[in-house]
Formats: structure tokens, C-alpha cells, sequence
């Protein structure tokens, strides 16, 4: 976050705590159960949020050297991530010219990428350099079988993909300063490029993919939910709301934030008391902590409202000495706290929207970055409810 904004969300958090009050929304927002649990829905949402739209693939630094190379899934589209000989990332359809077999799995570093089902051979330009029996392909166009590009661009240290294969005469440029508007400066203030990944993790709870996201966009539960793990450090049922286009920003504090109070304001340093919560539309949550970086994406479940694939990622500071084992607790703590206490009873609450017993959900004017998500999904669709 840039100084300025820094202070600003300080001084509205200090006012909060001391007035016992938080950001409001305008309104209550009531939300259709259906948006969480029905078919079509999600259908819309894959079309619409996941292909037409540029999409967060993560911090430049996972593809730090030339060969690095990311598989992934995109709501149904295979994607292939490489950084090239020449030090710029592409993307590609992961689909095999031949007969759609994905060309790679996983991450690695790679000069080429080899098919495993026959053996056909792409560079890191997606260009086939080849295939295994050239009497069987005699005459077969080497240029028009390359793999298929994706709209793919970098900067201030963040990765964006718009998974839909260009159509002819399609623009392939990704404008990363127009997708972040308001928040641009504030991510690029953050300096993102000098944090080099440390972990991977993944789960497939049985959630629809928003409300893993949901639970990353309201500190009210967290006296209640969390109340054996975090909710000790945090102020609960406080915090700063700013939206930017779609986006949001939530900025909640720790108990410790009362330290600051003893310096003049334009010494004070929020940073170890105050944790950002950037929801980046649609499907990523990007967490300044206290000292390293924690970004959650949540992808929707092929042809299932109730299921999502979600990833939690780790990044620490370049410079830091601190050793693992500081970094493994990170890792424990949003491990226990998301995976073990939000995600399972948001199985449960996928249950109850699935039941058909109740229409809505409402959310509270306390929760003003949920309102936000759910009215610019709905923009985004175009629908009313
Ligand atoms: S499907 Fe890739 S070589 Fe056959
Ligand atoms: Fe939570």
C-alpha cells in the first residue's frame, strides 16, 4: 500500500476501535441461495467471470527463470504458463495438437515440452518443433499445429491469463494497469517482484468456489469461528472497506495495532498490526501480512456449483533470513484456520443451500466487503439476482 493510504486506513481503523464501530455498507444485501448451489449459474459464471475476463495467475517470481514452466486448470481450460529464452511469459492451451493430451503437468523448468501420448515436441513458444513418426505426418504443417496462445501479460510483479484461445484478429495485450484502476498503484507499491515463492498448497472442498472467497471478506466471524486459533490477535468486527471497480480492499487490525498510538502519526508503521485483504475480481484474495505475502485463488468445479479447486500460495521477502521453520507456522496457521475451520463448515453450509429450506443469504451492512463481491459479480454477469 502506498504511505499515504497506509496512514489514511490507520487512522479509520484507530477511530473504529475507539468508536467500537466499522465500515458499513449502504444497505443489507440478500443474496439467492441458487447463486451458490445451482448449475446454470456456474455455467454463466465459467463463461462469463472465467474466459471472457483476464484472470490472476500469480506472482511473476513462480516463473523466476527462463524454462519455469505452470500447468493449471481454468475453469475447463487447460493452461500452460512459460517463461521464455527471452525472459517473457507466455500462455498456451495445454492441449496437444495431435490428439489433446495435456504437454505438461505440474512446474518445472523445461526446454521443451514433450507430449507424453506420442511424443510430439513444442518449444517454449508453443511452436511444434516436430513430430515422432514423419512418414504418418508426411506433409502436415509444422507452423499451423503450434499450441494454442492465450492473452497472457506481467507487471508489477502479477501474472494475468484470459483462458479463451485468441479469435482471429484479437487483440492479445492484457492491459494489467486498466484491469487493477483504482488499486494499480497500491499492488505496484507493494513491490511483489521481490518475493520469492515458498509453498504450494491445494484442497477440493465441496464449497462453491465464492464462498471460498466469501470467507476471506468479512472479520465478523472471527471472535466466533476462530475462536481457538486467530481470534486472539485480532480486533473482530472492524475494519476499512474500499472498493475499486470490482475489486475490494479490506483492511482489518491486530490487537497490537495500540503500539503505534505513541508515535506521531507520520512515524508510525502499520504494517506488523494491520493486514490488507485485496479481493481481486473475481476469484483471488491477495493478503499483505505482517511481513510476507498470502494469495488464495478459487477456481469453480467442472460442472458442479458445489465444488471448487483452491490453492493457497506463500511468498516471502527475497531479503529475509528468517529460517523455514518461521515460515512453516505461517503456513500451519492459514492451514488451520482456512482449511480446517472456514472451508469444513462452509461443507456444511453448502449443504443447507443445496437443501432447498431457505432462498436467501443476507449479508450484514458490517459486511461490506462481501456486498461489494456479490453486487460486482452480479455487474459482471449482468443479471439482477
Ligand atoms: S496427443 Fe500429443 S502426441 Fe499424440
Ligand atoms: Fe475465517
Amino acid at each position: 500500500m502506498q504511505r499515504p493510504q497506509e496512514l489514511a486506513v490507520g487512522r479509520r481503523l484507530l477511530g473504529h476501535i475507539d468508536g467500537r464501530t466499522t465500515d458499513l455498507a449502504a444497505d443489507m444485501f440478500r443474496n439467492r441461495v441458487e447463486a451458490y448451489s445451482c448449475r446454470e449459474r456456474a455455467r454463466l459464471e465459467r463463461d462469463k467471470l472465467f474466459r471472457e475476463r483476464p484472470i490472476f495467475m500469480g506472482l511473476g517470481t513462480r516463473l523466476a527463470r527462463p524454462g519455469d514452466y505452470l500447468a493449471e486448470e481454468v475453469a475447463g481450460m487447460p493452461v500452460l504458463m512459460a517463461r521464455g529464452p527471452d525472459g517473457e511469459m507466455r500462455a498456451f492451451a495445454n492441449i496437444c495438437r495431435h490428439r489433446a493430451a495435456p504437454v505438461a503437468e505440474g512446474c518445472g523448468n523445461a526446454r521443451a515440452f514433450v507430449c507424453p501420448y506420442h511424443g510430439w515436441t513444442y518449444d517454449l513458444d508453443g511452436k511444434l518443433l516436430g513430430t515422432t513418426d514423419r512418414v504418418g505426418f508426411a506433409g502436415l504443417d509444422l507452423a499451423g499445429h503450434g499450441l494454442a496462445r492465450l492473452p497472457a501479460a506481467e507487471k508489477h510483479g502479477m501474472m494475468y491469463v484470459r483462458p479463451r484461445p485468441l479469435a482471429p484478429g484479437e487483440s492479445a495485450e492484457i492491459d494489467i494497469d486498466r484491469e487493477l484502476g483504482g488499486f494499480a498503484a497500491d499492488l505496484a507499491a507493494l513491490r511483489l517482484d521481490t518475493y520469492p515463492i515458498y509453498s504450494v498448497d491445494r484442497i477440493a472442498p465441496r464449497i462453491n468456489w465464492k464462498f471460498a472467497i466469501d470467507t476471506f471478506l468479512e472479520g465478523y466471524h472471527i471472535p466466533h469461528l476462530h475462536r481457538k486459533t486467530i481470534a486472539p490477535y485480532f480486533i473482530g468486527n472492524c475494519g476499512t472497506f474500499d472498493g475499486a471497480g470490482l475489486h475490494g480492499r479490506m483492511c482489518v487490525a491486530r490487537t497490537s495495532i495500540d503500539k503505534v498510538r505513541a508515535l506521531p502519526e507520520d512515524e508510525r508503521d502499520y504494517r506488523p498490526h494491520v493486514i490488507s485483504v485485496y479481493q481481486l475480481f473475481p476469484n483471488t484474495i491477495l493478503i499483505w501480512q505482517v511481513d510476507h505475502i498470502e494469495i488464495w485463488r478459487a477456481f469453480p468445479g467442472r460442472d458442479d456449483a458445489g465444488r471448487c479447486d483452491v490453492e493457497m500460495t506463500i511468498y516471502k521477502p527475497a531479503d529475509s533470513t528468517r529460517p523455514d521453520a518461521y515460515w512453516e507456522k505461517n503456513r500451519d496457521i492459514a492451514i488451520r484456520t482456512v482449511m480446517e475451520e472456514d472451508f469444513p463448515l462452509g461443507e456444511r453450509m453448502q449443504i443447507g443451500f443445496e437443501s432447498g429450506a431457505t432462498e436467501e443469504v443476507v449479508y450484514g451492512r458490517n459486511e461490506p466487503c462481501l456486498v461489494h463481491f456479490h453486487s460486482s459479480i452480479r455487474n459482471a454477469l449482468g443479471v439482477a439476482a
